[in-house]
């Protein structure tokens, strides 16, 4: 509900109120994000100062008590007071910069306004609220723009700057989103890490002073993802208050967060300004991305709870976005570039075997590729290894009952290809400089209209041909030298915004017209994780590193803000690739099965036992698909907190599974017990009502008892619990669990919990 009455605006969603007025001089004074107020007075929430600050500056000599630099509000620009950094930068050619935006005008309308070009949000229960500003002198107009709605907690925003003059205004600055709060102490959680460690969870005090969690590499990158949190200093998983963001952007970012000497916090998100500028021309207008917000005080996972069902009912769309995805198989780490038509036949009839739905063919299947130095760009099928051209691979495995998907990376060109032949002027560089290199290759200019429309008929073309189900789009390099070569049209700070639009043009035209196909983002493993991705991909590559413990981490931080159906989530060879962790089978599933499950390891090398284990964790992942996939996804104790123990839950109003790993076996240890938060997670039961509760049969992993071995029978699965509980007694005193393994005693009885082991528990309501 969106209420404006005597210049105060209320924003209500079912659990949470958004509050501003019109202030004094026309400024808009924040009053209050946070639990739903039903009744208020304005009056009583205003910032402004009732004594002077000695020697701040005040508006002018008729408000001497308006420090801007001292209040919170909506929208703020430099040059009038407020010292702090601020939403809007611009300047004009003789150098003018200072700006003042004061209210003009509102509008409330049902629906969602376009955003040229950029992906957008959508959902009918959404309506908009337009406040709009005029600039004192200049001929400026700024609207800032509001999406509530009274099914979800989440309110997106954005603003858009209208140049009405006849000069050009040079945009250096425009948050999507400024969020003022009123607490100090409040800590920032930020999701930082790199390729093969991306959203680690980094939880810090704010300090005086401003922190920066952005991205410089052209895509919204592993180093900082463009989500954030502000969380009360005794906020936890499942209490306290939580306010999320998260930018609808794929490109550079910047978030600031900023503790002014007056004890103020203030939040930016928008476009990174460090590499942006952008030439306004007169009569026209800028667009800056969506950015969506969520405030709960119910901790951690409340905020995550309406994060994820806002991704998956209002940013992933399309006939896939609420189907189950398939359980699919990866040639990557089974062949890497060595493969041939016969070698990945073997492998997709093992897979059809054990279950697996989709066949993914990866990198190494186009033009000369033999390794990473040649081919990007000549997508058509390298003959040597496919002698029967991608149709007839693709129609070998439909035949066998399989779908076949189709790796790209069409945002590249090798300096090897017939590509860059034909066309050495669409790479990214500048002219007589050797561009800077990544993974043996460049990009191509998608600033420019005929390499993006050249780009949409290729890739059409292929997947026409191949009549691909599904297609895992990579990106693996960091930018440099941008430029637009032969061409002064565009200043350098346009180049990395109009290369996102050339990104999301190809996107939206690809999957308009082949909405039937998957698409998976993938960026060197997550490094372009973020909304704008996912308006047009429903699921994305999470990382490369798919190490049973680091896939922990990764998953944890991943599931502060996406939920676990855009997870792309792979079980892979021990040692693991990456990290040379060795594992058991069944704990790479566990892990794995928290998401969109996938098999990447050479399953025809695989004793049969194994591949009889791979089929049995098939089935029971397809029997709770829906809910390992769409479920509410919970968050219990963490290694993050010093601790041993992961725990995660999935839930349905039915059922419920939960991870439970532990990180470094300590043998003589108190029994453990198995507390399950039922209502935390979304089970709903009433505390006498009992519930069935078992343990996934796990097979043991003979190879981690060394000399043990012999006293286990070959068959012999681990914990075997089932039994009936009452709900109020699985919340709190939980079911004793057996002991773990000591190396006394009559070991068979034990539970084996080796370091990095997991175990999967199973909730259900009894049948009565
Ligand atoms: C990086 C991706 O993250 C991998 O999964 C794989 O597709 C390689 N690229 C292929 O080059």
């Amino acid at each position: 509900m969106i209420e404006a009455k005597n210049g105060v605006f209320n924003l209500a969603t079912p659990n949470t109120s958004y509050i501003f007025k019109v202030g004094e001089c026309g400024v808009l004074e924040h009053l209050y994000y946070g639990k739903r107020l039903d009744a208020f007075d304005a009056e009583l929430m205003s910032n402004v100062q009732n004594v002077k600050i000695c020697d701040a500056t005040a508006y002018d000599k008729d408000h001497s008590l308006l420090f801007l630099d001292n209040l919170m509000t909506e929208f703020s620009t430099e040059g009038r007071g407020d010292y702090r950094l601020t939403s809007m930068k611009a300047s004009y050619d003789n150098g003018h910069s200072v700006l003042d935006f004061v209210y003009e005008t509102y509008s409330i309308t049902h629906g969602i306004p376009s955003m040229e070009g950029l992906p957008s949000v959508y959902g009918d229960e959404f309506s908009t609220l337009e406040v709009v500003l005029k600039e004192r002198l200049l001929p400026l107009r700024l609207r800032l723009y509001y999406l509530v709605s009274d099914e979800k907690d989440a309110i997106v925003r954005f603003s858009r700057v209208e140049n009405e003059g006849s000069e050009d205004v040079y945009i250096q600055a425009l948050a999507s989103l400024q969020l003022d709060v009123p607490n100090p102490d409040w800590n920032l959680v930020t999701l930082d890490g790199a390729w093969a460690r991306e959203r680690m969870v980094c939880d810090r005090p704010l300090r005086p002073g401003i922190h920066i969690n952005d991205s410089k590499t052209g895509a919204s990158g592993a180093f900082h993802n463009p989500a954030i949190a502000l969380k009360a200093p005794n906020a936890t998983e499942f209490q306290g208050d939580v306010i999320g963001l998260n930018l609808i952007y794929s490109g550079n970012h910047q978030e600031s967060v900023e503790l002014s000497p007056y004890g103020r916090g203030r939040v930016l998100t928008g476009i990174n300004p460090n590499t942006f500028t952008w030439r306004l021309k007169a009569k026209s207008s800028f667009t800056a991305p969506q950015a969506v917000m969520v405030y709960s005080d119910k901790g951690l996972n409340g905020m995550s709870h309406e994060m994820h069902r806002f991704v998956n009912e209002n940013v992933c769309r399309g006939p896939w976005r609420d189907k189950e995805r398939p359980v699919l198989v990866n040639n990557w780490e089974a062949t890497y570039f060595d493969f041939n038509e016969e070698k990945l036949l073997d492998l997709a009839d093992t897979a059809k075997d054990v279950g697996i739905e989709l066949f993914v063919l990866d990198d190494g299947w186009f033009g000369e590729r033999e390794n990473d130095t040649t081919s990007l760009g000549d997508w058509t099928a390298n003959g040597r290894k496919l002698p029967n051209g991608l149709a007839g691979l693709s129609s070998k495995l439909h035949e066998k009952g399989l779908m076949f998907g189709i790796w790209i990376e069409p945002e590249m060109v090798s300096e090897k290809s017939r590509l860059f032949e034909r066309h050495p002027d669409w790479r990214i560089a500048i002219p007589n400089r050797k561009p800077g290199v990544g993974r043996n290759q460049y990009i191509l200019d998608w600033t420019r209209e005929d390499v993006t429309d050249y780009m949409i008929a290729c890739i059409s073309t292929l997947l026409e041909e191949s009549k691909a189900n599904y297609v895992k789009w990579d990106m693996n390099r960091f930018f440099s030298d941008f430029n637009t070569q032969g061409s002064d049209k565009y200043f350098m700070g346009e180049f990395l915004h109009r290369y996102v639009l050339g990104f999301y043009k190809v996107l939206e035209a690809l999957t308009a017209k082949f909405p039937d196909i998957l698409f998976e983002g993938c960026a060197s493993g997550g490094n372009r994780f973020d909304l704008g991705v996912l308006c047009y991909m429903n699921q994305i590559w999470t990382s490369d590193d798919t190490d049973v413990l680091m896939r922990q981490f990764i998953q944890w931080g991943t599931s502060f803000f996406y939920p676990q159906s855009v997870m792309g989530c792979h079980v892979s060879a021990s040692p693991n690739h990456q990290s040379l962790r060795i594992s058991s089978i069944e704990d790479r599933f566990n892990v794995a099965a928290f998401g969109i499950l996938g098999y990447e390891m050479d399953l025809t090398r695989l004793p049969s036992n194994e591949l009889d284990v791979i089929k049995e964790q098939i089935r029971f992942y397809k029997k709770n698909r829906r809910l390992f996939q769409f479920g509410t996804f919970t968050r219990d104790i963490s290694y993050f907190n010093g601790g041993n123990n992961l725990k995660w839950l999935v839930a349905d109003e039915e059922h419920l599974v939960m991870l439970d790993a532990c990180m470094l076996n300590v043998p003589n240890m108190p029994n453990d017990r198995l507390v399950i938060p039922l209502l935390d997670a979304g089970f709903n039961a009433r505390g006498t009502e009992r519930l069935l509760v078992s343990s996934r049969a796990q097979r043991i992993d003979r190879s981690r008892l060394g000399d043990n071995a012999s006293k286990f029978k070959e068959d012999q699965r681990g914990l075997g619990l089932k039994t009936s509980v009452y709900a109020g007694q699985l919340e709190s005193a939980g079911i004793v669990l057996g002991q773990r393994f000591t190396g006394s005693g009559d070991i068979r009885l034990t539970r084996i919990r080796p370091d990095f082991s997991t175990e999967m528990y199973i909730v259900d309501r009894m049948m009565i």
